[in-house]
């Protein structure tokens, strides 16, 4: 039954509609505003019909345009009905400015009321369907277990999650900060044989190295100063599901030892122990450092990477991801004015292309927190770049396709670049050309015969 919330001092006219409403609805009853707002929080009646004049205030409306305040800033779909006598008109005008939905004038006719009542019911369940079926079509849009993206970059990723889940083989996650490498470990656990075993996250970069051991592994009685019994390990409470290694570049060289037994021969041994106890844990890894460059310089074992790497999923940055920014943000938007109760239509043109801009270095949590902020700190209905941290003018991102090259190649690089794109924007104009980048006409030739590009 649909849930009716009254609001009323009298207690006759709280009677009368109990008995006259109570058949067709689940009837709740509240005297003054305080009642009224610890009900509506407990039950979330989507109708409400509202007597202005509540104690203290009973002559006057400010206690019921308290009240309908409250009520519309926890839940601004509610469908407030503002009962008015005949003399507060005003007022009741004032309470359908606030944001009710409809008033009606005492003394009440219970048919008309119903009439009323079942429209507002009516309009309420049409608005929560809508909502719905837009968060559907959000989903749709989004991929996976909440990962949200429709670049190209994306749908490979989703696939090769579809393709590793049910296969029972390590996995090995790289991507930048921010990039959503535990949301995939927890999405190919969940589409795993596995999904009704642990999910069991370590991060190796936060634990200090001599406590790591034996939160990975567990330890004996005494194994230690201050062991005063047996605990189990991450590891094993992953039997059965799926341990996630969070920062694996950042596990010391010993522990990386026993892991890759454990990887071998599928047993452990707890610190001070001596009996191997059998585990069954897949081990998904991710990283956000390089981990080749690691392995070149002698800080991670080879052999566990190729353990390990089977396969590599590499999530693109954000900033490669196109369209998917505009995707995430109106996501973002959508969730967290909801959350915060706030009314923010969307992003000024000026934001859009700030975030369009911009290098994201980290990535989608980057995104994620800098619209959370917006929202929860605006005034305004539209996000402006202000609102997201942006000062002045958003810098184009890095070029980041010079990363990993020495100095002298990226410069050399992006050199050759700028000569070509000044070139050609001045429709092979030297003297323009170099003058917009600042040399003279004779370096400039001297640059374009250094990077064999030709006069057009
Ligand atoms: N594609 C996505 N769709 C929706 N939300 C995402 C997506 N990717 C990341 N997020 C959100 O971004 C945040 C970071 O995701 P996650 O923790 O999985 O990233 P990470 O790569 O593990 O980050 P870190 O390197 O900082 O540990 C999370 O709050 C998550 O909700
Ligand atoms: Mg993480």
């Amino acid at each position: 039954m649909n849930k009716l919330l009254i609001v009323d001092d009298s207690p006759e006219i709280l009677k009368q509609l109990k008995w006259g409403l109570g058949k067709t609805y689940e009837v709740l009853l509240a005297e003054n505003v305080e009642e009224a707002i610890k009900i509506f929080k407990a039950q979330h009646p989507r109708v409400i019909t509202l007597d202005l004049g509540l104690p203290p205030d009973v002559d006057g409306a400010s206690e019921g345009l308290r009240c309908l305040e409250m009520v519309l800033g926890l839940r601004p779909a509610t469908k407030v009905i503002v009962l008015s006598g005949n003399e507060d008109r005003a007022n009741a005008l004032k309470a359908v400015q606030l944001g009710a939905y409809d008033f009606y004038r005492k003394p009440i006719e219970l048919t008309e009321l119903k009439i009323i009542l079942d429209r507002a019911f009516h309009l309420a369940t049409l608005e929560e369907e809508n909502r719905r079926l837009q968060s559907v079509s959000l989903q749709r849009q989004g991929g996976m277990h909440g990962i949200f993206g429709q670049c190209q970059e994306m749908e490979t990723i989703f696939s090769t999650i579809r393709k590793v889940a049910s296969a029972d083989v390590p996995v090995m996650i790289l991507g930048e900060n921010g990039t959503g490498k535990e949301m995939v470990a927890r999405a190919i656990h969940n589409q795993s044989l596995r999904k009704d075993g642990p999910f069991v996250p370590i991060n190796c970069g936060a634990i200090p190295e001599n406590l790591l051991e034996s939160e990975l592994f567990g330890h004996e009685k005494g194994a230690f100063t201050g062991a005063a019994g047996r605990v189990q390990g991450k590891v094993e409470f992953a039997h059965g599901g799926t341990l996630f290694l969070d920062e694996i570049g950042e596990l010391p060289l010993s522990l990386q030892v026993k892991l890759l037994r454990f990887l071998q021969e599928k047993v452990i041994q707890r610190v001070g122990g001596r009996e191997d106890i059998a585990i069954d844990a897949r081990i998904v890894a991710a990283t956000n450092v390089d981990i080749e460059t690691a392995i070149k310089k002698g800080n991670f074992r080879e052999d566990l990477y190729y353990r390990i790497g089977v396969i590599n999923l590499k999530l693109p940055p954000l900033r490669e991801r196109g369209d998917d920014i505009r995707l995430l943000a109106g996501l973002f938007l959508s969730r967290y004015s909801n959350e915060f109760n706030k009314k923010i239509k969307g992003f000024s043109a000026a934001s859009e292309s700030a975030m369009k801009r911009y290098a994201w270095p980290g990535n989608v949590r980057e995104l994620e927190n800098k619209i959370k902020r917006a929202i929860i700190m605006t005034d305004s209905p539209v996000l402006d770049p202000a609102d997201l941290g942006f000062s002045g003018v958003v810098e184009k991102s890095p070029d980041f396709s010079v990363v990993g090259m020495t100095l002298k190649d990226a410069r050399d690089k992006v050199e050759r670049d700028l000569l070509d794109a000044s070139l050609k924007s001045h429709g092979g104009n030297v003297a323009k050309a170099s003058e917009s980048l600042g040399v003279s006409r004779p370096t400039f030739y001297d640059l374009m015969k250094k990077h064999g590009l030709q006069h057009s």
